[in-house]
């Protein structure tokens, strides 16, 4: 079965970034995961918004923006100005969040909010009408390559049931530790959209056979 896959290039070799978007593109994945992350929000730096700009100019599919910044607003224009098709916030943090999300709307592009393993599913109940995407994170935002937590399983089985009754539903998608064993259980939990990184870009094997392995991780 084909999995939908948006691809983080955090891990990535930088040197031949070029290079590997095309071999993922290539593989057939849906979109490009890109991390934004500021050292304060998250215990991390990565890129800033310039790095989608250089997709862009690399591939055509679609960026999925993932803001791990403790101001995002201050990132929205920029986003949307170098190519982003989803930008997705988190909830944590943000007494602004309806305004950020109106503004990401209002933009016509995408718009998800993210939610952190220790924050539960209800906090995102009244901005489900802004939302295209719910993007729950199956690890502690800020690095690659870290072990899929378990317990968010029902977060994700939560989040199902809270759109159940939405006419256009929400996107749910997973980002941590997903791999062609932890796959199967997010979306047999009603995962619908993959963000997957070091099990694509570290993978020994290559990017070619990663992605199929992943593929071939559903029956
Ligand atoms: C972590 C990022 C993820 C990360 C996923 O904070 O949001 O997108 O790149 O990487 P893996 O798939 O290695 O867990
Ligand atoms: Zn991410």
């Amino acid at each position: 079965m084909k999995i939908r896959i948006s691809a983080s290039i955090l891990n990535a070799d930088f040197r031949f970034l070029k290079d590997q978007i095309t071999e993922v593109e290539s593989a057939g994945v849906e979109q490009f995961h890109l991390d934004i992350m500021d050292g304060h929000f998250v215990p991390n730096i990565s890129v800033g918004p310039f790095i989608i700009q250089t997709c862009r100019q690399i591939t055509s599919l679609p960026l999925d923006t993932h803001l791990m910044v403790e101001n995002p607003d201050q990132y929205i224009e920029d986003c949307i100005k170098y190519g982003s098709t989803s930008i997705s916030v988190h909830i944590e943090n943000n007494p602004n969040i309806h305004r950020t999300l109106q503004r990401i709307r209002n933009s016509k592009i995408r718009s998800g909010i993210v939610i952190n393993p220790g924050t539960s599913i209800e906090s995102i109940s009244s901005i489900l009408d802004l939302i295209d995407l719910i993007l729950i994170m199956t690890v502690n935002p800020g690095f690659g390559g870290q072990s899929f937590i378990k317990s968010q399983l029902n977060k994700i089985m939560a989040a199902k049931e809270m759109i159940k009754d939405m006419k256009i539903k929400p996107i749910i998608e997973v980002d941590g530790g997903i791999n062609s064993q932890t796959l199967p259980l997010a979306h047999q939990a009603g995962a619908d959209l993959f963000v997957i990184g070091s099990a694509i870009f570290s993978n020994p094997k290559g990017i070619p056979a990663s992605i199929d392995e992943l593929n071939r991780s559903l029956k």
